[in-house]
Order: C-alpha cells, then structure tokens, then sequence
C-alpha cells in the first residue's frame, strides 16, 4: 500500500503542488521500502532528504504568504515549525538508539498523516487566498 499523489491534493500553485508531490514521492519510497523489509535503511534516507527539502518548501509557501499578505501566516508557521520539531525528534531518536521499526511506523503514521492533513486543510486555504487575491 503506497500513498499517491491525487488532483484532490492540489493547492493551485503549480510550484508548491510540485514540491508537495516530491514530497510524497519519498514517503511513498519509504512505504515501498517496508514492505521489502528496507525501511529503516529508507528512513535514513528519507531524514536526510527531509532536512533539506522541509526547509526549502517550508520557506517557499510562507514566502508566498508574506508577499501577499496572507492574515494566517502565523498559524501556518507555527504547524510548520511543529513538523521540523517532530522530524528533529526523530532524528535524535535514530542518531542515539539507530533505526527501529517503530521509528519506521511512526514516521509513516505521524509525519505522512500531519503532511496529508497539513496539505489538504491548511495549504489548500492557502491557495485559495491567493487565487481569489489574484483575481
Ligand atoms: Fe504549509
């Protein structure tokens, strides 16, 4: 069972949409992995890709709410910052104890559910503030 990609999904803005499907992309690899009894050597990878990409795409939505003078960016900030805090939690986890399967589940469990969440509530009125602002 993979997680894919769905039109439901999309914000609007082709460039965030683009980097949300990358996103599940990886954590899709990472279900794929578990299944051929690869997770915990995926999930280094995917903390690895994370670091950076979290980072990236974090800072490119909330840059597009300061531009347009989005009046939820403080609250949108805030469950960004809550997800940095849980992978950054994870990842001290790993780097004392190494990967186990429960770090695998409930990478799968907590941090793809809050993306999906995050994406399809918070993210989704992102964009329609911006498509209605545009118009
Ligand atoms: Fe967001």
């Amino acid at each position: 069972m993979g997680i894919e990609w769905r039109e439901s999904l999309a914000i609007g803005v082709e460039a965030i949409d683009n980097q949300h499907k990358e996103l599940l992309l990886r954590f899709d690899k990472l279900l794929n992995a578990c299944q051929s009894g690869q997770g915990a050597e995926e999930l280094k990878k995917l903390q690895i890709f994370l670091d950076e990409y979290v980072h990236t795409h974090f800072r490119d939505e909330e840059e597009l709410q300061i531009l347009h003078g989005y009046p939820d960016y403080e609250d949108h900030h805030a469950q960004h910052k809550y997800f940095i805090e849980q992978i950054n939690k994870l990842e001290d986890e790993t780097r004392q104890d190494g990967v186990s399967t429960h770090h695998v589940v409930e990478t799968n469990n907590m941090l793809l559910k809050w993306l999906l969440n995050h994406i399809s509530k918070v993210d989704k009125e992102l964009g329609a503030f911006i498509k209605s602002a545009a118009h």
